[in-house]
């Protein structure tokens, strides 16, 4: 069966951003000039992702407004001749079809996808997580696409973390299969320093059948208290195979400050417009100490 769909669970309220996610949303913050959340939307869209579901929640509206069309800002790029804005602005909202629903209690991750149940229509679907951009010459969720043609079966996104990292992810307990693929066998959510049962983490994609929504429905609270995405992985991985794919590309974690700052140096660093000023600035900084 081919992926038409993605999933984009966007409703958490940021708060390791905090004040400025006060009233924007933490997928509206720009990676140089570009909201995350639209990195994320043209990773699936390139992947060849024709429907997007995106879970809000409430102080998201900005979310739908920027995949939204803008009349009034249309209508003046185009009266004042700006007229490569125009196009960018109409290229955001023909990007997709994009849908919205609201997750109305912050109750987990495998809460938020619960909420996809009758847009997936017992389909299989991509997950992609608004805290994870991944550059890569080839789109991470077309990597695992492509898998999931060969392999018809559940795809989790992974690579190898540092011991110290382990407690922050999903972890995979499994056997390689084969060339950046793994059998999964067990999981993990963000087990405790020195448990981990590998150094395999999800790093926020995943192709998921529908089989998981009665895995959800089994799902106790977990981690945090919270209905854990993982946990339900964890039964579906006794009904039918559940594998995991070592994907290529750099992958950083943009909901913690490290990462946010790592990922705006790099991206103004790859824009031609950008680079040369900027990379004097950055030799200017470090020769000064
Ligand atoms: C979520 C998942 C976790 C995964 C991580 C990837 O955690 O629950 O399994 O490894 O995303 O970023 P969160 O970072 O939302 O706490």
């Amino acid at each position: 069966m081919k992926i038409r769909k993605a999933v984009i669970p966007a409703a958490g309220l940021g708060t390791r951003f905090l004040p400025a996610t006060k009233s924007v949303p933490k997928e509206m913050i720009p990676l140089v000039d570009k909201p995350t959340l639209q990195y994320i939307v043209e990773e699936a869209v390139n992947a060849g992702i024709e429907d997007i579901l995106i879970i809000t929640g409430r102080t998201k509206r900005a979310v739908e407004d920027h995949f939204d069309k803008s009349y009034e800002l249309e209508t003046e790029l185009e009266k004042s001749g700006k007229l490569e804005y125009l196009k960018a602005m109409q290229d955001i909202s023909d990007m997709a079809n994009i849908q919205y629903v609201r997750q109305k209690e912050a109750k987990g991750l495998g809460h938020a996808i619960y909420c996809a149940k009758s847009f997936a229509e017992n389909e299989p679907f991509a997950v992609l997580l608004g805290d994870d951009v991944v550059d890569a010459e080839k789109p991470c969720l077309g990597q695992m696409i492509e898998r999931f043609n060969e392999h018809q079966a559940t795809i989790l996104g992974v690579q190898t973390v540092s011991d110290e990292d382990t407690s922050k992810y999903g972890i995979v307990k499994g056997n390689k299969i084969g060339d950046r693929m793994y059998h999964v066998d067990d999981m993990v959510e963000k087990p405790a320093p020195g448990t981990a049962p590998s150094n395999v983490a999800v790093l926020g994609r995943y192709i998921i059948t529908p089989e998981i929504f009665r895995c959800l429905e089994e799902t106790k609270p977990g981690a945090g208290g919270e209905i854990q995405l993982t946990d339900a992985l964890r039964i579906l991985a006794k009904k039918e195979d559940v594998l995991a794919y070592d994907f290529i590309g750099r992958r950083y974690d943009v909901g913690s400050k490290q990462g946010y700052l790592e990922a705006t140096v790099d991206f103004a660093l790859k824009r031609p417009d950008l680079r040369e000023e900027f990379l004097q600035y950055l030799k200017k900084i470090v020769a000064a100490g």
